[in-house]
């Protein structure tokens, strides 16, 4: 059985956000479970871009200027929040397959040195993004995430008029163009004196149609619903501190429940 997301907003949510905002860059890691060449599960890490709570995502000017210029309406209307984060891939890398196949298990780990705080976030991770290629998967994924989805206290717009397809479009015109390119580069991870047959694939392009068919059917934006999250501070060596929160779903619904923890 998976976990419902809460109704109300996490109450881990603004802290976390309090300590990215005095972090002036950071990456976060991204494990996953695979299994090596004889079939054993093995832990799998990564560095990825933190893109923010799904779907609010404040784009830079040239960003929004394509979303004006190439979406209906310059995108969603502002009606959602979550409590679910964000990072952006390419369905050819490893990542993506083993979420498909451990149950979507997924760790996220900041390291934010400037307040002194580990936050871990353990939880369920689910890409949406696919177009056309696996319409059962997409589904699947788009049906889950939904369940993190809340109605903003200060929502405007129609929520009629929101579409999972311009929210992806927005993370996609987040991307520079170069950036946006690296989702049509020959396939990530395999071995390069195989030159790829297909000619729209290559190294170094830059796009700028926000709806270039080969990038888009690569990009995905992961969506990671937590289910505990962990906040570790080392502010005070004399004192430091550790809380855990809990999503426990019993009788009176969805809620998180917080225990502080010897570190
Ligand atoms: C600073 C930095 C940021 C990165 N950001 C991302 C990212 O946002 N998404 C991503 O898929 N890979 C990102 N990567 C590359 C990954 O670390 C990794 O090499 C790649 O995703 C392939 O991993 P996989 O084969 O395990 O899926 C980043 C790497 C670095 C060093």
């Amino acid at each position: 059985m998976t976990l419902s997301p809460s109704t109300q907003r996490a109450p881990w949510r603004d802290i976390l956000d309090s300590h990215l905002e005095k972090t002036p860059g950071y990456e976060f890691t991204i494990a996953t479970v695979g299994r090596d060449i004889q079939g054993r599960f093995v832990p799998r890490v990564r560095t990825c871009g933190y893109r923010g709570f799904f779907p609010e995502l404040e784009l830079h000017p040239k960003g929004q200027q394509a979303m004006d210029e190439q979406v209906e309406e310059g995108g969603n209307p502002s009606v959602y929040e979550s409590d679910m984060l964000t990072f952006t891939s390419d369905t050819r890398m490893e990542k993506l397959g083993q979420l498909e196949e451990s149950g979507h298990a997924t760790e996220a780990i900041f390291w934010l040195k400037d307040v002194m705080a580990q936050w871990r976030v353990k939880g369920r991770a689910y890409a949406v993004g696919n177009l056309s290629e696996d319409e059962e998967v997409e589904q699947a994924s788009r049906k889950e995430a939904a369940k993190g989805l809340r109605v903003k206290s200060d929502a405007n717009g129609d929520a009629a008029k929101w579409t999972w397809e311009k929210a992806v479009t927005k993370y996609f015109a987040n991307h520079s163009p170069i950036m946006r390119g690296s989702f049509k580069a020959p396939p990530p991870g395999q071995p390069r004196s195989k030159v790829p047959d297909d000619q729209s694939l290559g190294l170094g392009q830059k796009v700028t149609d926000l709806h270039d068919p080969v990038a888009r059917g690569n990009f995905r934006v992961v969506i990671i619903l937590p289910e505990e999250v962990e906040r570790l501070d080392l502010s005070n060596q004399e004192d430091p501190k550790r809380w855990k929160w809990t999503l426990v779903n019993d009788q009176s619904g969805s809620h998180w429940v917080e225990t502080e923890l010897w570190p």
